[in-house]
């Protein structure tokens, strides 16, 4: 049976080659915060959402590095994490009706990917990024909009790729050309149509004096519509 850990117990890790002692169970971030190191990585959210926190790691029992948040991975002994910040490159603009075909136009690098599977292994929302780009190139856009529906943006599938594909850039401009593309027509006529029957709940709850207000806000309350 394994012993009981004690409360508050230490592990020792390194932040780019300086050794600091963490308390097991927390994360890397607050590790760095309570050592008085928090300029030492980027943070945004704090909570796995902004992708700020980007660091990559290697460990003590020999497992291969990796990529992660700092924000939301547990320290552990002997860890050796390396800040990663990523610099981020302006946004190409949207079009409507997006293809294959248009995206290799913008970007240029789609049909660059080797399938060396990096980015996938790096992406701490478990996207299957490399698939995702194998799509893009036979036009599955849907389904690649489907894929990145969870991409915080913390750029490591960028960085990892040997071919700078700049798969999560694709993604992202995927899904903003596939919403551009939308009909809001329909969408506009519901939101008018609900405001009509608003308005008019509004007029009988106000209308009256105010016993007459008050009983008729009663009843609306109870059944949830006019009488
Ligand atoms: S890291 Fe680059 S080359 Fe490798 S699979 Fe991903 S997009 Fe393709
Ligand atoms: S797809 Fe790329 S940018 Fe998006 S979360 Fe994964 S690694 Fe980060
Ligand atoms: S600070 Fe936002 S993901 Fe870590």
């Amino acid at each position: 049976m394994n012993e009981p850990k004690e409360l508050n117990s230490t592990v020792e890790i390194h932040i780019s080659g300086e050794k600091i002692e963490a308390r097991e169970g927390e994360t890397i971030a607050s590790a760095l915060w309570e050592a008085g190191m928090g300029k030492s990585i980027q943070i945004g959210c704090g909570g796995g959402v902004c992708g700020a926190c980007v660091v990559s790691l290697r460990f003590k029992d020999g497992r291969p590095g990796g990529t992660d948040l700092a924000c939301m991975r547990l320290v552990e002994e002997g860890m050796e994490i390396f800040p990663f910040p990523i610099e981020s490159i302006p946004p190409i603009e949207p079009v409507t009706d997006p293809t294959s075909d248009k995206l290799r136009q913008v970007f240029p690098t789609l049909d660059r990917c080797t399938k060396c599977g990096s980015c996938t292994t790096a992406c701490p929302m478990s996207i299957p990024v490399m698939d995702s780009v194998l799509r893009m190139q036979k036009d599955e856009l849907l389904e690649v909009a489907e894929d990145f529906n969870t991409c915080i943006h913390c750029g490591l599938c960028r960085v990892v790729c040997e071919d700078r594909v700049k798969p999560h850039n694709m993604g992202i401009w995927v899904r903003r050309s596939l919403g551009k593309s939308q009909e809001f027509d329909q969408l506009e006529k519901q939101i008018e149509s609900s405001n009509e029957v608003e308005n008019k709940d509004w007029d009988y709850l106000l209308e009256g004096d105010s016993e007459e207000r008050l009983l008729r806000a009663k009843v609306f309350r109870k059944e949830g519509s006019r009488p």
